[in-house]
C-alpha cells in the first residue's frame, strides 16, 4: 500500500492549487486523475488564452444556496494573489473588459506553472488512473485503484462537475457525496447557450451570426452583454450569464437596445422625417438585419413612420426592449462552462472545505455548489478554494 499525508482526486484547477499549497507545507501529497493529462480544461479555457481571474472577483459573483459561503476562501486567496504567482513566474497577461485577465500566450503557461510548482513541492502526480473505490477506516481513507490502493489521513475530492465529459469530467463527486450521506444540489448546466423550438429557431435563422448588446433577465438576475443569435438559438456572454441562472419553463426578458427609449426614438423620427421607414430608423440602434426582421415580424416592413399610429410604434418598441422568449432547453453538459449546483455547502465548512461530521475528508473546486459568473470567477473559485484545503490538510 502506498501511503500519503494526503490524496487529491482530480489534477484539474482546484487540485492542483490544492496539490502545490499541501506541498509548500511539507505534505507528502498524492495527486490522481484519471485523464491522461492533467489542467484539460485549462489548456482549453478562454480560447486558449485562459481567462485566469478577475480582479471584480466578489462573491455576488457566484450561485450558490448560500451566497455567503465562498466568502472566507475568496478572502484567503484573492485575484491578486494568483495575478502575483503569475507574474512571478513571468507569464504575460492583460486585461480585457470588466477585470477579466487572460494569458497573452497559450492557456498551457497555467498548467505549466501549476505542474511546475506541484513538482517543485515533491507532489505525486498519477494519472490514467482510475478509482474503483473509496473507503474510510480508523487511519484514513483507502483508494482503491487499477494502479493499486493508496492510503492517507486526508481526501481531497476536486474532480469537478459534469461539464463537457469529452474533457474528463464526471459524477464522480456526487457519487462519493452520497456514498458518505452528503446532500446534493442537482447539477444542471451553466454557462451554457440556449436553444429553441423549431418554430422559431426557423423564424430566426435569418438572423444567424448577428450579434448585439443587450440586456437580459431571468431568475431576478440581469446581464448586459454581447446576445449572438445562432442557427440553434441564442450565445453570446450575456446569454451564457443568464442561462445559469433560468429555469426550465421561464421566459427570458431581453431588451435589444437597453442605451435607447425605441419609443421615443421612432415618435420623433415620425415628426422629423415621416417617409422613413420604421426598420431604417430602428437600424440606428440595432444591427441592419435584427431592424428589418423586428419590423417585417411586426408588419410593418413597407410602411412609411407617418402612416404608423401610436400603438404600432409602442408594439415595435416593445419587440425590441421586451422581447418575452422561452428556450426550449439548453445545449446541456457537452457545451456547458461550468456545472451549477454540486455537493451543497450546508455539508462542508467555509473555511477549509471539510465535510463537517467526516474529519479528513474535503470537496473543493466546481465539485460543490458555489458557480461564478463568466469571466475568470470559476478558476478564482478553483483557485482560492483549493489553497484553502492545501493549507487545512
Ligand atoms: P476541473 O474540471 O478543472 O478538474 C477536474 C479534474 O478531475 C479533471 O482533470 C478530470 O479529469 C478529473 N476527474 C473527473 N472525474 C474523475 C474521476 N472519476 N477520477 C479521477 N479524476 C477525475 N473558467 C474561468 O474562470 N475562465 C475561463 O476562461 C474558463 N473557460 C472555460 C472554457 C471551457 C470550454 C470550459 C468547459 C470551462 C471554462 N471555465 C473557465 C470553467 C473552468 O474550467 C472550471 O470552472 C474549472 O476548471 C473548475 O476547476 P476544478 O478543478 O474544480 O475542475
Amino acid at each position: 500500500m502506498n501511503t500519503f499525508d494526503v490524496i487529491i482526486l482530480g489534477a484539474g484547477a482546484a487540485g492542483m492549487m490544492c496539490a502545490l499549497t499541501a506541498g509548500q507545507h511539507g505534505r507528502r501529497v498524492l495527486l490522481l486523475d484519471h485523464a491522461a493529462t492533467a489542467g484539460e480544461k485549462i489548456r482549453i479555457s478562454g480560447g486558449g488564452r485562459c481567462n485566469f481571474t478577475n480582479l471584480n472577483c466578489q462573491p455576488a459573483n457566484f450561485l450558490s444556496a448560500n451566497p455567503q459561503f465562498c466568502i472566507s476562501a475568496l478572502a484567503g486567496y484573492t485575484p491578486q494573489d494568483f495575478l502575483a504567482l503569475v507574474e512571478t513566474r513571468g507569464i504575460a497577461w492583460h486585461a480585457k473588459t470588466q477585470g477579466q485577465l487572460f494569458c497573452d500566450g497559450p492557456a498551457q503557461q497555467i498548467v505549466d506553472l501549476l505542474l511546475t510548482a506541484c513538482a517543485a513541492a515533491a507532489v505525486e502526480l498519477v494519472l490514467d488512473t482510475h478509482v474503483a473505490s473509496v473507503t474510510r477506516g480508523p487511519d484514513g481513507f483507502v483508494v482503491a485503484s487499477n494502479r493499486g490502493d493508496y492510503a492517507a489521513g486526508r481526501l481531497v475530492v476536486a474532480t469537478g462537475g459534469r461539464s463537457v465529459p469529452k474533457l474528463g469530467a464526471s459524477g464522480f463527486a456526487y457519487d462519493l457525496a452520497a456514498q458518505f450521506g452528503l446532500p446534493v444540489v442537482t447539477p444542471r448546466a451553466g454557462l451554457v447557450p440556449l436553444v429553441f423550438t423549431p418554430a422559431l429557431r426557423a423564424m430566426l435563422a435569418a438572423l444567424s451570426g448577428v450579434a448585439v448588446n443587450a440586456a437580459v433577465g431571468a431568475g431576478g438576475a440581469e446581464f448586459r452583454d454581447a446576445l449572438l443569435f445562432t442557427h440553434r438559438g441564442l450565445s453570446g456572454p450575456a446569454i451564457l450569464q443568464i442561462s445559469s441562472y433560468w429555469q426550465p419553463g421561464a421566459a427570458l426578458t431581453i431588451d435589444l437596445a437597453p442605451d435607447h427609449d425605441v419609443y421615443a426614438l421612432l415618435r420623433s423620427a415620425r415628426t422629423a422625417q415621416g417617409r422613413q421607414g420604421a426598420a431604417t430608423v430602428l437600424a440606428q440602434v440595432l444591427p441592419r438585419r435584427l431592424a428589418q426582421r423586428l419590423a417585417a415580424a411586426q408588419g410593418c416592413e413597407q410602411a412609411k413612420l407617418a402612416e404608423l399610429p401610436d400603438r404600432a410604434l409602442a408594439a415595435l418598441a416593445a419587440a425590441v426592449q421586451r422581447w418575452a422568449v422561452t428556450p426550449d432547453g439548453s445545449e446541456g453538459f457537452r457545451k456547458a462552462e461550468v456545472t451549477v449546483g454540486g455537493v451543497a455547502t450546508s455539508a462542508l465548512s467555509s473555511r477549509d472545505l471539510q465535510v463537517r461530521g467526516v474529519p479528513g475528508l474535503y470537496f473543493i473546486g466546481e465539485a460543490v455548489d458555489v458557480t461564478g459568473h463568466l469571466g475568470g470567477h470559476n478558476f478564482q473559485w478553483a483557485w482560492s478554494s483549493g489553497r484553502a484545503a492545501g493549507l487545512a490538510v
